[in-house]
Order: structure tokens, then C-alpha cells, then sequence
């Protein structure tokens, strides 16, 4: 290689690099957390820049190019399982060009032999392949990264859609493919419930039906209303796919109906590219109108005989493409800014639009996230934006339609105080978003701690809403959570809200015997009922377990919060700052007095391992690591997070993160196997 040459290729190789890396954690998101951290339109941009470079310059693609591999990682949890036939993705594109290349290369590789076309949509959900013997369902697996995926047969069995046992006729063995897709009824209702109980709801109905597959309790699954879409029927060679059943796609697909499948009916023969187009511009718009998502079209050739003729490229088929919908966008003005509280004090700018229409649906507002947001798209006041409806439900503002920016408008000035209680706005280090601190006399932070408290995951308190809360809030009977406590039948009898009945004997009596029912709820939810801010569910089981009692966490430093699993600097700061405020230990002090749960219920199985503090890293073989924390704790042990001279064993599976093999090292704290660590329970 001659020294020019080598100069013209290092910018490229720099730019593979950095594609690579990036496209890397846009699959680890997606695949492993259920997030996507771009459009699928950014992300294909990302992938066919890489897939173009590496092709004209091959000596640069990495070994770990996400190029070369069909898909994504695989979720330790679930058994893993490999695919009998692997489960390949197809060729996509967002260009019709590309589709007619598609077709006319089709076309002349096939020569004279008649053929034809099926369209059918393009499912935006999880593709799972479900393997049928001698009719019954026998093993489901997501397609992982396409050769090795989960086992997720509990769960595909709760799944209305698919069939445990098939009817009529069938073949003997083979494997039916397709998506596992969240309906947008369901999906809205499974989020507005997900709110309620305090919880981030769901970006999209794909994340929504990812994270319900890989629910580890299946009669959680089955609350969830998925749908199984099949689009595909994967034989053993040895069949013999001349047979009128099998001959074509199209036929499969009417053959697994009969047998029980749900096989969407919006599928077409096409005989040319004009049938095509037009069957792609139909869904363009129509796509708005159907009750799940879809993200595009997929085009295959519908003669079975032809596939092998066509053959496979390193990835995907060449009898089959997939055309993708680009995201809807229009343009729209921007009234106003509503600045939000929530119930930690979080604000959240609210843009207030022109109504527009945008796939389907009238776009009025669009959450502007946090001043970072509104800072790194540069809005101005009076702008108009630019909306856009992908994958998402929810409309995502992602541009300013500069076309429209007035010569003298100015950045858009972010709220200073709190537009509820007049309290300067504070924002923590290293945080994107502003809060109003004032947890104690802010109404929408009192409002929202009540009704937090009361939440099915937190106190269950049933039988009261947030119109009840609200009601009593209106009328001075509760400002803080320990109010609850001190209500008399006397006072609720007779209330009464605009459109609603007063309460009356019974209905009272009710509320009463339900509030004194939440006295027995368990410690662990009681601190999550506290409404701490950034102490999930989770966080709040933690911090129970560990401290065991609320005196103890109460009296817990910054760095004492830190030895807790999972808990860091924010969670920790927010604690400890939520304990410091006299009016909320003056709460918890009435709760106790109310007779609430205030330490941890005796559930343990031994106490080997009585004032021993572990730290647990890396992956075991017998257990799983939320497994092995449990059974530290049942047996009187702490769990920390991170290694500390207060450490007394690193209890060390495979790949171990070096850093804390390192930490160990020099604090000459134990290392110990899994096996050791049994060994310590006998
Ligand atoms: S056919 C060998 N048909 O899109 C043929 N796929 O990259 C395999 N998908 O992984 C796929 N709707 O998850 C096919 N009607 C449909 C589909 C569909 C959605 C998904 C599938 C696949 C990806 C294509």
C-alpha cells in the first residue's frame, strides 16, 4: 500500500470505528434494556453507512461489527436455546428505488419460470419462532441474536393468539414464525395502569411486548393482552414442499389459519411492481387506522420452489425484502410552554401546539422533556416544530421547521421558580431536569405523595382514587400521608365532589376499614410508600432489607446509603436528604405511632451469616445473581454494592468486573466461588 492510499483510508477507518461502537450500543439498548436510543430511521442511516464502508473497504471492518451478526444479545436469565433453522432478518430499505431494484433483480435472476409476489405488513413487534410437534406447541424462542435465542415457552403460552394444540391437518414437525406484537388498546391501558402504580410507562408497544416476554412470572404475561401475528412457516428439508399446501407462501399462510393460527387477513398477491407500489402506498396511510403497529411492508416471492433458486446472502434471504415506513412528521406552531410539577417536584415543559394532524391522530401538546432538550434543539419563542409519529405512540418533537423562525424571536427562557408554589427551581448536578425542592407545602407534590401512598403497589389503599384524595385535600383533611390516619367517619360522611355521590355510612365505614387494613403492609412497601424521590420499588426492597428498620435507615449517612445495592450518589443524596427534613420525620413518627410496619418481618432461613457484608459480581452457575443476593440476606448477611473496608467477602462469579477484583485486592478482602459461598451456609 503506498502512502497515499493509506492517507485517503484512515478518515475511514476512523468513521468505521466510531459507527461501529455506536451502532454496538444502539443494539445493546435495544436488545438487552428495551430502549432505543434513535429512530429506527437514524439507526438504519447508522447501519447501511457501515455496511457501504465495509464493503468498499473491507480490510477495515471490526471483528465485532454489528454487521455481522443478524440481531442482538441474548438475555442471560432465560434458558438459552439454538435455533434449528436460524432465524435470518431481511434486506430492508426506506427507498422505493431500492424496491424496484429488488423487483427487477427478482425478476431477471428468476427468467421465464411465471411467478408472483406476497405483500403483507411488516409487524412492529418481537419475532419469536414456536416449534409444533405431532400438533402441540412444544418450545417458543425469540430470536435472540438469530442463532441462539430464550427459552420463553411459559410465556408464549399465556398468549391467546397462539395455539397450544393445532387443528384439522397439520405437519408433523415444523416451526411457525412471526411477531409478538402489544395492541395500542391494550398497550394504553396496560401504561395508564403502569402510571398508577408509580411506574415509568412504556416508550412504545414494541418495548412493551419485548419486556413482557421476558417477564419471569408467566400470569404476569398473560395480563398483558399480547397478540401473535404468524407470518411464516419453516419446514424440515425433507418435506416436500411441492405439495399444494406448501407450495407457496400464500398457501402456508391460509393453511396455518386453518390450523388455528392468527394470520392477519391484509395480505396481497402482487404480479408486478406496480401492485406493489400501490399496496405500499396504501398502508403509508391506511397504517394509522389498524389497531397495532407496523413499520413497514415486507415483499416476498411467493413461490417456494424459487427460494432456493434465489438463494441467501450472508444475512438475509433474496426472495424477500422489507420496505420501511419513514416516521410521519409535519411542522406546527408553538403556543405555549406549560411547565408541569409531578409528584417528586419534577418539572417538565409541555409544548402547546397548533392542533395538527398526524397519523391518524390530533397532536395538541408534546412533552419538550427538560431545558437541556429545549437548549440542544435551539427553540425559540414562537417557533414552529416539527412532530413526528415513528414506532412511538406518543408524538416526539425532534426539530425546529426553521422556514418559520421569526428574525427577532428569542431562546426560549426557562421557568426560574416553581409555577405551582412560587419556590425557586433547583437543579442537581449532573441531572437534566429541574425540581421544585419544596417537598413539603408544594400542592402538586402534596397531591401527588397521597396518591402515591396509596397506590396498589405501595399502601393499596382501595378504596380511595385521586378524585377522593383530591377531595380531601380541597377540604383540609389531609396535606401530608400520616393524615390518612387520623380520619374520622364523622368527617368523610356528607363529602361530596362535583359529579360524584357524598359519601355516605357504608362508604365511609369502607375507606376507614381499608386504611386500616394498609397498617399491616409490609415494611419494604412502606418505604417505597414514602414517596422518596428515585426509590422505585426496587430501591425501596433494598434499602428495607439492608437496614432492616426505619430507625436505621433513618439515621443512615451518604455513605452508609452507598453500601446498599444498587443504590448511588442521586438515590443516596435524595434519602438522606428526605430524612433531614423535619416535617417527614414528624411523618414517619405519626405513621408509627398509626401502627404502620416500620421494621422488616422475621423471613429468615438461618443466621450463618449474621453481620457479614458481601459484595456479588459477575455471573453463577447455579444461581442467578438476584437469587444469591436473596439467600444472603435470608441468612443474615448484607449486600453492598460496591467493596469498602466495611466489606467482608467478594463473592465472585464468571467474568467478574477487573476493577472490583482490583478494589478487593488491595483492601485484602476475601474472594470467595460460588461453592465456597455454600460452603458457608452449612
Ligand atoms: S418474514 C425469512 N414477514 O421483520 C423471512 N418478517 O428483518 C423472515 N417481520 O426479523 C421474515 N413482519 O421480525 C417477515 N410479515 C412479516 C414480518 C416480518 C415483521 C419482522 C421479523 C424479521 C424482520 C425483518
Amino acid at each position: 500500500m503506498d502512502l497515499f492510499s493509506y492517507q485517503d483510508i484512515e478518515p475511514f477507518r476512523q468513521r468505521v470505528e466510531e459507527l461501529t461502537a455506536l451502532i454496538n450500543k444502539y443494539n445493546h439498548e435495544y436488545y438487552m434494556n428495551d430502549t432505543s436510543l434513535v429512530s429506527d430511521y437514524e439507526f438504519d442511516q447508522l447501519l447501511n453507512e457501515l455496511i457501504s464502508l465495509e464493503k468498499q473497504y473491507p480490510e477495515l471492518a471490526l471483528s465485532n461489527s454489528p454487521t455481522k451478526r443478524v440481531g442482538g444479545e441474548v438475555n442471560k436469565s432465560f434458558r438459552q436455546v439454538t435455533h434449528r433453522f436460524p432465524m435470518l432478518s431481511l434486506g430492508n430499505t426506506y427507498s422505493i428505488e431500492e424496491i424496484e431494484e429488488f423487483e427487477a433483480r427478482t425478476r431477471r435472476l428468476i427468467g421465464d419460470t411465471p411467478f408472483t409476489y406476497t405483500c403483507e405488513l411488516k409487524y412492529d413487534g418481537v419475532a419469536i419462532g414456536l416449534t409444533y410437534r405431532h400438533g402441540e406447541l412444544v418450545q417458543a424462542v425469540t430470536r435472540g441474536n438469530g442463532t441462539v435465542g430464550d427459552d420463553i415457552t411459559a410465556n408464549a403460552r399465556t398468549i391467546g393468539t397462539i395455539p397450544l394444540r393445532l387443528q384439522g391437518d397439520y405437519p408433523d414437525d415444523f416451526e411457525a414464525r412471526g411477531e409478538v406484537v402489544y395492541p395500542f388498546d391494550a398497550f394504553e391501558a396496560y401504561n395508564a395502569q403502569r402510571e398508577q402504580e408509580g411506574l415509568e410507562p412504556f416508550a412504545n408497544p414494541r418495548n412493551a411486548a419485548s419486556g413482557s416476554l421476558k417477564l419471569q412470572n408467566s400470569a404476569e404475561c398473560a395480563k398483558r393482552k399480547l397478540m401473535f401475528c404468524m407470518y411464516f412457516m419453516m419446514l424440515p428439508p425433507e418435506v416436500d414442499s411441492s405439495a399444494p399446501n406448501l407450495a407457496s407462501h400464500s398457501a402456508r399462510l391460509n393453511w396455518a389459519r386453518q390450523m388455528g393460527f392468527k394470520v392477519q387477513p391484509y395480505i396481497k398477491e402482487c404480479a408486478n411492481i406496480q401492485e406493489i407500489k400501490q399496496f405500499i402506498d396504501y398502508w403509508d396511510v391506511e397504517r394509522g387506522n389498524l389497531p397495532f403497529g407496523i413499520d413497514g411492508i415486507v415483499i416476498k416471492v411467493n413461490q417456494v420452489a424459487l427460494w432456493e433458486q434465489l438463494g441467501l446472502t450472508a444475512k438475509s434471504p433474496r426472495w424477500a425484502i422489507a420496505y420501511k415506513f419513514k416516521a410521519q412528521q409535519v411542522s406546527t406552531h408553538l403556543e405555549s410552554i406549560d411547565y408541569q410539577v409531578g409528584r417528586t417536584g419534577v418539572i417538565t415543559p409541555v409544548a402547546n401546539l397548533v392542533p395538527v394532524s398526524l397519523g391518524g391522530t390530533v397532536v395538541r401538546r408534546a412533552t419538550l422533556n427538560n431545558a437541556d432538550f429545549i437548549r440542544s434543539m435551539d427553540i425559540h419563542d414562537d417557533d414552529w416544530l416539527l412532530v413526528e409519529k415513528g414506532g412511538e405512540i406518543i408524538p416526539k418533537i425532534v426539530g425546529v421547521d426553521m422556514s418559520h423562525r421569526k428574525p427577532d424571536a428569542q431562546p426560549v427562557r426557562y421557568v426560574e421558580v416553581c409555577p405551582e408554589c412560587g419556590t425557586p427551581l433547583v437543579r442537581a448536578e449532573g441531572e437534566a431536569g429541574h425540581y421544585c425542592p419544596n417537598q413539603d407545602t408544594c400542592p402538586p407534590q402534596q397531591l401527588g405523595r397521597l396518591e402515591h401512598f396509596v397506590s396498589r403497589r405501595a399502601m393499596n389503599i382501595e378504596s380511595l382514587g385521586s378524585e377522593r384524595i383530591k377531595m380531601f385535600y380541597d377540604n383540609g383533611l389531609v396535606r401530608n400521608v400520616a393524615d390518612f390516619y387520623d380520619l374520622r367517619r364523622e368527617q368523610l360522611i356528607g363529602l361530596g365532589a362535583e359529579g360524584s355521590a357524598p359519601i355516605q355510612d357504608k362508604g365511609a365505614d369502607n375507606i376507614l376499614s381499608a386504611i386500616d387494613l394498609s397498617r399491616k403492609v409490609p415494611f419494604e412497601r412502606v418505604v417505597f410508600a414514602l414517596g422518596i424521590r428515585y426509590v422505585g420499588e426496587v430501591g425501596a426492597k433494598k434499602l428495607a432489607h439492608y437496614f432492616k428498620n426505619i430507625d436505621a435507615l433513618m439515621a443512615a449517612t451518604r455513605d452508609d446509603l452507598l453500601q446498599v445495592d444498587d443504590i448511588g450518589d442521586v438515590t443516596a443524596d435524595a434519602v438522606a436528604a428526605f430524612f433531614a427534613d423535619p416535617l417527614m420525620r414528624s411523618v414517619v413518627e405519626r405513621l408509627r405511632t398509626a401502627g404502620l410496619q416500620m421494621h422488616m418481618a422475621e423471613t429468615s432461613v438461618g443466621s450463618q451469616l449474621n453481620g457479614l457484608v458481601f459484595v456479588v459480581s459477575g455471573v453463577f452457575e447455579r444461581y442467578s445473581r438476584d437469587e444469591i443476593k436473596a439467600s444472603i440476606e435470608q441468612h443474615g448477611g448484607k449486600v453492598s454494592s460496591s467493596i469498602s473496608g466495611k466489606t467482608s467477602y467478594l463473592l465472585a462469579g464468571d467474568n467478574m468486573g477487573p476493577e472490583k477484583l482490583k478494589k478487593a485486592e488491595k483492601l485484602g478482602v476475601t474472594i470467595i466461588s460460588e461453592s465456597e459461598y455454600e460452603d458457608m451456609l452449612k
